[in-house]
């Protein structure tokens, strides 16, 4: 499974890059407001550091997606542009697939909306997990009802598991095959660590110093 962060925080990109483990990156339009940086400085830097960083169209018709969408792809190849799952959006898409450029349909939250997006010819779709846990729906069965469903034919579209809330989801993501899973940094910073390394680390030091002052 890929590895995404969720976030518009360089210096937590750049962080998760050096510990080899970073596929890429995607931002949406609050994450950039929460930063209050500059967005195409902001995606910019992040493809220093990923191959793929989701950069969100704000327009909401297929005109201004197209515009904002050839734009954003001019500035970098790594850049993937992120578009919203509405009928323009639909139409957006399949636009850029024709000129071959990257797609993220984003706000993902049923099985029809996945199938509509891979035909239009996404690269990857976001279902989005923790929101439909947040209304009481399950959201790891919509990953899992939309992995059924790509089983049964040859969608090249990636499904890339976003609104991660906690590490059971990204377990979850896996476990279910997912492509990808796009992680926010308090969640991801969680991952490597366990109690019983910590004290096994501590331990063999210890023990370690010990046998040393006996020689
Ligand atoms: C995905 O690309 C989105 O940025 C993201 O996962 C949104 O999740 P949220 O529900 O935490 O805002």
């Amino acid at each position: 499974m890929k590895i995404f962060l969720d976030t518009a925080n360089v210096e937590q990109v750049k962080l998760a890059a050096s510990l080899g483990v970073l596929d890429g990156v995607t931002t949406n339009p609050s994450l950039i407001a929460k930063e209050g940086k500059d967005f195409k400085k902001t995606v910019l830097e992040m493809c220093k550091y990923a191959s793929n960083v989701s950069a969100q169209v704000t327009a909401t018709d297929f005109e201004g997606m197209k515009k904002q969408g050839l734009e954003y792809a001019k500035w970098h190849k790594n850049i993937v542009v992120k578009v919203p799952m509405t009928t323009e959006g639909l139409k957006a898409v399949s636009f850029f697939a024709s000129k071959k450029i990257r797609t993220n349909v984003t706000l993902v939250f049923s099985v029809p909306q996945a199938i509509l997006a891979a035909k239009a010819g996404a690269t990857m779709i976001s279902p989005f997990i923790g929101r439909l846990d947040d209304i009481g729906q399950d959201g790891m069965q919509l990953i899992s009802d939309i992995l059924d469903v790509w089983a049964n034919y040859d969608f090249k579209t990636e499904v890339l598991v976003a609104s991660v809330r906690h590490p059971m989801h990204v377990v979850e993501a896996a476990r279910l095959g997912a492509h990808i899973c796009t992680i926010p940094f308090d969640v991801f910073d969680k991952l490597p660590k366990h109690p019983l390394t910590d004290s096994g680390v501590k331990k063999f030091n210890e023990d370690w110093e010990k046998a040393s002052k006996k020689k």
